[in-house]
């Protein structure tokens, strides 16, 4: 695949104020989900959660791409047709989730390294087989005490730039996501420097590395004060502190930022993107790749029945349509009253 065709899949997937759903939780992770719902995991369990969200009719208004898991991507509707064709047909793109998780960095006391670069380069081929036309890999930084280590940073970026650098190759749109993790007491301030750091890092090594910054997006979390701090910012001085660190390190080449919730309420994911938006143009869209922020209530609804499936697509439909709003800045707390 070119270059040009490459450019082509990042910008499509934050054009006309849509934005990514991250359906790609491990089974280990859906498990935790569907627990606290009182479902079982099961692959048809897992199957049905995921056919009921991606056939909520009209979404593709508001959803440009699909990031899935290696499961996922290999079932069907009930109908019999593969997902990742499904969605091609409604003009979302499919995505796969091909990093294999994190574990603990040697030597380092509590912190985490992702893995999965071994064979990644064969996967990635077979996941453009399955019609995969992007890819997530996400990084963990925690923040605390003397942490982050300048070598946890380090050897999560060059990760990160492994991996970037391998979808290129394979015609896949690397997802790039350093997650600075909102768990902790720290400040507002600290996570600015953190994430201010954590990206200078990413794009040194996306340069080394050779990446082509047109053909990727951006996966940051936003600045935001650790969940156990006493004072928590409000949702301009999010915004405003968000884009000041972003403007400092991410290049006017990268076409598009895809914020991850992190934890952030439904609502609240909404209004800190909406507030970004509200401040004027960028040089890169900024749109939303969001799990939780996505799911969280459609999953409160669902619990596993098919009987309330439509009352589960209208809300998932809803918090769609309220984050494509806040990817022009449109978004107000009527909308959610509307509902
Ligand atoms: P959350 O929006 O729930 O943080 O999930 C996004 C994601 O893809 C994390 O890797």
């Amino acid at each position: 695949m070119s270059l040009r065709e490459l450019e082509g899949i990042a910008q499509q997937l934050v054009a006309d104020n849509r934005g990514i759903l991250a359906a790609d939780e491990s089974t280990g992770t859906i498990e935790k989900r569907f627990k606290a719902i009182g479902v079982v995991a099961t692959e048809e369990t897992r199957r049905a959660y995921r056919e009921m969200l991606f056939t909520t009719p009209g979404m593709e208004k508001f959803i440009s791409g699909v990031i899935m898991y290696d499961e996922t991507i290999r079932q069907k509707t009930h109908t019999g047709m593969p997902f990742a064709e499904w969605q091609t047909r409604l003009g979302i793109v499919p995505g796969i989730k091909v990093d294999k998780g994190t574990k603990p960095l040697a030597g380092s006391s509590t912190e985490k390294i992702t893995e999965g670069l071994d064979g990644l380069r064969e996967r990635l081929q077979e996941y453009h087989g399955l019609g995969a036309r992007f890819a997530k890999w996400r990084a963990v930084i925690t923040i605390g005490g003397d942490l982050p280590t300048q070598y946890c940073l380090h050897a999560n970026a060059q990760a990160l730039a492994r991996y970037a650098a391998l979808c290129q190759e394979a015609g896949l749109v690397p997802i790039v996501e350093p997650e600075v993790l909102m768990d902790g007491s720290h400040t507002v301030e600290r996570c600015a420097e953190v994430t201010a750091e954590t990206l200078k890092r990413v794009f040194d090594e996306l340069a080394i590395h050779r990446v082509t910054l047109e053909g990727m997006l951006l996966k940051p979390n936003m600045v935001i004060a650790g969940m156990q701090c006493a004072r928590q910012a409000d949702v301009e001085e999010v915004a405003r502190g968000t884009i000041r660190i972003l403007r400092r390190q991410v290049p006017a080449a990268v076409p598009g930022i895809v914020f991850l919730s992190g934890g952030q309420s439904a609502e609240v994911a909404t209004a800190h993107l909406n507030a970004m938006n509200a401040l004027g143009s960028q040089p890169w869209k900024l749109s939303f790749s969001y799990g939780r922020a996505l799911q969280a209530p459609a999953l409160e609804i669902w619990k596993g029945q098919e009987t309330n499936k439509e009352a589960a697509q209208k809300t998932f439909f809803q918090r769609s349509k309220c984050n494509s709003a806040a990817c022009a800045g449109l978004y107000t707390a009527r909308m959610e009253k509307a509902a």
